[in-house]
């Protein structure tokens, strides 16, 4: 697919990813309505919407064709963005710009950013379950699918998922001994890598892909989740903040190790670009389908300057 026609077809997939997400978010009225202003303040900010786009492409790929993928495309956007507010705070990585406005702490006060972290979590899962909603209740291998889905959006987000990774990152800023190679790699694989794999997941698993294409995705997603966050570091050195909607430098301030610390920017890069190759020649040609889209979507990830 030439440049400019996969810049226009990705703007239209996102443009509709942010529609549904749109439709699933919370009004703001109510006694609490500052904590849902909070909370649609940072999802509506924008951002790539990487994983809720990679969970409707495999998804597609897969050969779903139903509405029960659209309450987990908000639900993961959710998650995701609930876990930006809080690695924003003052406790994690103080940082005060994030999606090319200020953070939601920033905004709101430390506690509407935890209160709004918590409330994100807590109505991805309260959305995710509106899936039941669009199936038909009779059909008992579809709910089965929804229950799976959702056991997965759990796990990896949770304890040993996402929330491991950062428990990690978090207490490697201050011990004394120099970072190992494979603790960095729990680090990356399960605080970006977690999220990564559970939407190509998620999103095989509800159109029905058989176990070994479920995994086959799901090593493709987390090739892609372990390069997107070494090129997150690569870029917090190189980026440009304005281009990135997000400080540079926060890495180094943080005093955190990082792919580019541990091995030099070439070296980073290499690996980026090596993870990548896998990601598509190994596990997504693997698939039977027609996957152009989700191979480009995956090298132009390998450049990007956001
Ligand atoms: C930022 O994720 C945090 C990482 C896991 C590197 P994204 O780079 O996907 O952020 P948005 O959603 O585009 O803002
Ligand atoms: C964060 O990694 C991954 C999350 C789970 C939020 P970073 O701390 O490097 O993400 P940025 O650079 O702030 O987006
Ligand atoms: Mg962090
Ligand atoms: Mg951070
Ligand atoms: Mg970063």
């Amino acid at each position: 697919m030439e440049r400019q026609k996969f810049d226009a077809v990705l703007q239209k997939k996102v443009k509709e990813i942010e529609e549904i997400i749109g439709s699933f978010l919370p009004r703001e009225e109510g006694w609490q309505r500052t904590v849902l202003q909070a909370m649609n303040y940072s999802v509506l900010a924008g951002g790539k919407r990487l994983r809720p786009m990679l969970m409707l492409e495999t998804y597609r790929l897969c050969g779903g064709t139903g509405k029960e993928i659209e309450p987990f495309l908000a639900a993961i956007e959710m998650i995701h963005t609930y876990s930006l507010v809080h690695d924003d705070l003052p406790a994690m990585d103080n940082d005060e710009y994030r999606r090319g406005r200020e953070t939601t702490w920033k905004v709101y006060g430390e506690a509407m950013g935890i209160l709004a972290g918590d409330g994100l979590l807590n109505y991805a899962f309260e959305t995710a379950l509106k899936a039941f909603e669009a199936v038909d209740a009779t059909d008992a291998e579809a709910m089965g699918r929804i229950v799976r889905a959702l056991s997965v959006l759990g796990h990896n987000a949770g304890i040993y998922g996402m929330i491991g990774g950062q428990t990690v990152d978090i207490e490697a800023q201050t011990q004394e001994s120099p970072m190992t190679e494979v603790q960095l790699h729990f680090i990356h694989e399960h605080k970006t890598g977690a999220l990564i794999a559970a939407s190509m997941k998620i999103g095989a698993i509800l159109a029905g892909a058989s176990a070994e294409q479920v995994r086959a995705l799901e090593c493709c997603a987390e090739n892609i989740g372990m390069a997107f966050q070494i090129q997150d570091d690569i870029l917090d050195v190189v980026g440009d903040s304005s281009e990135l909607g997000k400080p540079v430098g926060s890495d180094a301030q943080n005093s955190k190790q990082t792919y580019v610390t541990l091995y030099g920017l070439e070296d980073a890069k290499m690996l980026v670009e090596s993870l990548s190759e896998e990601a598509v020649e190994k596990y997504l040609r693997s698939i039977d389908g027609d996957s152009e889209f989700l191979e480009e979507l995956i090298y132009t990830l390998v450049h990007r300057r956001k």
